[in-house]
């Protein structure tokens, strides 16, 4: 197994060090460990000569960047209207109690992360969640453990 500071130089290794390579630099940093360290940050800062604050900006504003662990799979519920009206908020804690986790953490394993969203534009499938791109329509809490199961390692 390589450490995180092989894994970063590795990633390093692909640059040529400038700052316009921040970008891309994070984004394999974020595919590597599914989010961004801070202590990587810092290293990357340095290498590319770019103030950590800038980093920290980059960071923070694209959608793709997590500063915190993000599981391998992601499990969105939704609890747009439709979906909070027809059980979502217990099918998040139906989820959340499983897997042992509150929305917006992952779990030990980074395994899973969890994370309620607004409206998914699926009103009728209502309560509808997601796993990575997949979705889980007219959702019952007793359909979750099945769900779950093939994607527990
Ligand atoms: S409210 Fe959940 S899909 Fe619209």
């Amino acid at each position: 197994m390589m450490t995180s500071q092989q894994k970063l130089e590795t990633i390093m290794s692909r640059y040529e060090g400038v700052a316009a390579d921040l970008i891309p630099v994070l984004q394999d940093i974020q595919d590597e460990f599914n989010y961004l360290p801070q202590d990587e940050l810092k290293v990357v800062a340095g290498r590319l000569n770019v103030p950590l604050t800038r980093v920290y900006s980059v960071a923070t504003f694209f959608k793709m960047f997590s500063l915190e662990p993000r599981g391998k799979h992601l499990i969105r519920v939704c609890l747009g209207t439709a979906c909070h009206l027809r059980g979502g908020q217990r099918l998040v804690e139906t989820v959340g109690r499983r897997l042992n986790l509150e929305p917006g953490q992952a779990t030990e394993d980074r395994q899973f992360s969890l994370e309620t969203v607004g409206c998914l534009g699926s009103c009728a499938q209502a309560p509808l969640m997601m796993i990575d791109d997949k979705y889980f329509g007219r959702m019952a809490v007793d359909k979750v453990p099945k769900i779950l199961k093939p994607y527990k390692q």
